[in-house]
């Protein structure tokens, strides 16, 4: 029975379950969704040879390197085009203090013909009909041959496989500067879609014309169209999906990226932010190189363009060891450093342009101040003993300036060493990559967990959560990596796990405030961790959006303004799962309902009101072991359909719930 006349017995929904996680990991970041299509684009300290990859040790995950086009053995990322064309590292012309290695070209003094290098993308370029927008800097040494001094910069974008040149465009007559670098941009536009994204970006010129001279080239960048049409923005194709899910806020820069493996490497806010020559890259965590292309202000935007809260993680004085383990803590006298860090961090966000960090702001083509409602302090603090130090320093340094802001702690009682002691209407970001089982078995957990901590007033940010997927559950599973431990593709199995739990939490909304699946994206060219929600590749017609982010999806269109009561059930939760709610603004009640049984079970629903139609809208398979892939990415995704007028009726209807089913009825008032 759904109750929708006691009043008194309604909550108001939680308004940020839904929302996004994202750090750089898998390539998500560079390589996924920052726009940027070209790899190693500035030479920021990745030269990783083919095959290479340092291995993790710990808990963290073995790297995968599995590049569909052959990568230049010495150059990352970057080839020669033309005989005896040579490219090396330099250092002796650096294009700034941040970029501090360029790319050397010589061309030989006997050569014909086009000349000139490429860049493979990030596993591949993705061309199809839209505007590219390409740039570089450019410097030439003094010209062996005196009267060659003007080049004809030919800019192209080619197939890796038949050399077929899909766009070109030239920059003509270029009298390249001998000391400080030139800027040269142009558009490209292909008129057709490559068949493969198995393409390069090409910079040639005539090798006679230019035979003897060097070249140094950095910050060599193409963008194709991006999310709202962000200059430096995000890569549209993905972005898209992440908008189509209705998430309520994004969690960034991290995860254990906000850390890293030691304090001079973390992720450093300032060292992200104005123009791209001024951002120094940074080893990340996750085993490659981060350009910082996607600095704090990208983030911010992203927020902007999806209308969505920024949950900003700010560095709260600890990072990991090479091994991902825990690693230094500042001691409690130099805090205030961290402190004060994080406050101007915050005034670059927040203050107006009467403030150092404001003004920088909006120089930086910004004027309008962001608005910060929760900061995230650290990453999964409880893996050091120092957080109950730095919680306090961090917290009281900050709120006593922002008040305003909801502050929330990393760990609470995870570490046997200590509870942090989190002030009421503060919140608590607690992570769960679990089996399915531990999902099914916790739907209850949040119930009594106010009294559980004392009914200290704590919030809960489900900051990192799902299935991994060892269960057995339904013969072999076959996707594992490594082997029996992570499966590679979210499955209907994970997604009715990870339903329940969300069930669990929408159950409780004066704990569970926000909550959000991890990690959020996955180049399947090269990942640290599986499971994830979207997977992608360089064709933009590659990315998949999970079981798992179709769960998210469902849950997130239906949100409901306020829970209703479900009374008189008979038979407790299990195999059926569900929670009901209304929207009041929309006049439309929300039966979500999971069915984790292979058996359909029958449902009587009666509301204490009448119907004038049910919607539904369902998650199923034939299979637990069903997902997507980039070859079916279709497989399970959500389906419509209407209940007939006499199951809808007068409020009282009687419906089958399929196995193995997520489903949200829409009951039109
Ligand atoms: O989501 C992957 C990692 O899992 C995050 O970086 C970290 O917070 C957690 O351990």
């Amino acid at each position: 029975h759904i109750d929708t006349s006691d009043l008194s017995a309604r909550n108001d929904t939680a308004p940020y379950l839904y929302g996004l996680m994202h750090e750089d990991i898998n390539h998500s970041g560079d390589g996924g969704i920052y726009g940027e299509l070209l790899t190693n684009r500035a030479f920021q300290g990745s030269n990783v040879v083919y095959g290479t990859l340092p291995e993790f040790s710990g808990s963290l995950i073995v790297g995968s390197e599995n590049p569909i086009v052959p990568w230049d053995p010495v150059i990352t990322g970057w080839g020669a085009i033309g005989d005896g064309v040579r490219l090396t590292l330099d250092k002796l012309h650096p294009l700034s203090d941040a970029l501090t290695t360029a790319l050397q070209v010589d061309i030989p003094l006997n050569a014909t013909g086009e000349v000139g290098i490429q860049n493979f993308g990030w596993w591949g370029i993705d061309v199809r009909p839209q505007q590219y927008n390409a740039s570089f800097y450019a410097l030439q040494n003094y010209p062996r041959n005196p009267n060659d001094t003007a080049t004809t910069f030919t800019l192209s974008l080619r197939s890796n496989l038949t050399g077929e040149v899909f766009a070109s465009t030239q920059i003509p007559d270029t009298h390249l500067p001998y000391i400080n670098y030139t800027q040269y941009s142009a558009h490209l536009y292909p008129n057709v879609t490559a068949p493969d994204s198995n393409n390069t970006f090409a910079i040639t010129m005539d090798g006679a014309a230019n035979a003897g001279k060097t070249f140094y080239f950095d910050l060599v960048s193409l963008f194709g169209e991006t999310f709202k049409n962000r200059p430096n923005g995000l890569r549209k194709d993905i972005a898209e999906a992440f908008y189509e899910m209705k998430p309520t806020f994004l969690r960034c820069p991290g995860g254990n990226n906000l850390e890293g493996v030691s304090p001079q490497t973390r992720w450093d806010w300032k060292k992200t932010i104005g123009p791209l020559i001024n951002r120094p890259g940074r080893p990340g965590d996750w085993s490659y190189e981060n350009t910082l292309g996607l600095g704090l202000m990208e983030y911010l935007e992203w927020c902007e363009d999806m209308e969505i809260e920024p949950v900003l993680a700010v560095y709260s004085g600890f990072s990991l060891d090479v091994y991902g383990q825990s690693g230094p803590s500042y001691p409690p006298d130099q805090m205030q450093e961290i402190v004060d860090d994080a406050l101007n961090e915050l005034e670059f966000c927040m203050g107006d342009t009467s403030t150092y960090w404001g003004s920088l702001r909006a120089q930086y083509g910004h004027p309008e101040p962001f608005n910060i409602k929760f900061v995230e302090i650290g990453n999964e603090d409880w893996f050091s003993t120092t957080y109950p130090y730095r919680w306090a320093a961090m917290y009281n340094g900050l709120k006593a300036v922002y008040p305003n802001i909801t502050y929330i702690s990393t760990a609470y009682n995870e570490n046997t060493l200590y509870n942090i002691s989190i002030p009421a209407g503060e919140m608590w970001d607690t992570h769960h990559y679990e089996e399915p089982s531990y999902f099914l078995e916790n739907f209850d957990f949040y119930d009594n967990w106010q009294e559980a901590t004392n009914n200290t007033g704590v919030g809960v940010l489900l900051g990192e959560y799902s299935a991994i997927q060892i269960d057995t559950y339904s013969g072999v599973v076959n996707y594992s990596f490594p082997a029996d431990v992570h499966i590679f593709y979210p499955s209907l199995v994970s997604a009715i796990a990870e339903g329940t739990y969300a069930l669990g939490a929408e159950r409780n909304p004066n704990t569970v405030k926000m909550s959000s699946y991890a990690p959020s994206l996955q180049n399947q060219n090269w990942f640290n961790w599986t499971p994830d929600m979207i997977t992608f590749d360089a064709n933009w017609n590659h990315t998949v959006r999970s079981v798992s982010y179709w769960q998210q999806w469902l849950f997130a269109h239906y949100r409901g303004t306020q829970t209703l009561p479900v009374t008189n059930t008979q038979g407790d939760f299990n195999p059926l799962f569900w929670v009901a709610s209304i929207d009041v603004p929309k006049n439309q009640i929300y039966l979500k309902v999971i069915n984790t049984l292979n058996a359909s079970v029958p449902l009587s629903v009666d509301i204490t009101t009448t119907c004038s139609g049910v919607n539904g809208t369902m998650i199923t398979a034939d299979s637990l072991d069903a997902h997507n892939t980039i070859e079916n990415p279709n497989a399970v995704t959500p389906k419509s359909f209407t209940l007939d007028a006499n199951q809808s009726g007068n409020g009282t209807f009687s419906w089958d719930v399929p196995k193995w089913s997520i489903t949200v009825l829409q009951f039109d008032l």
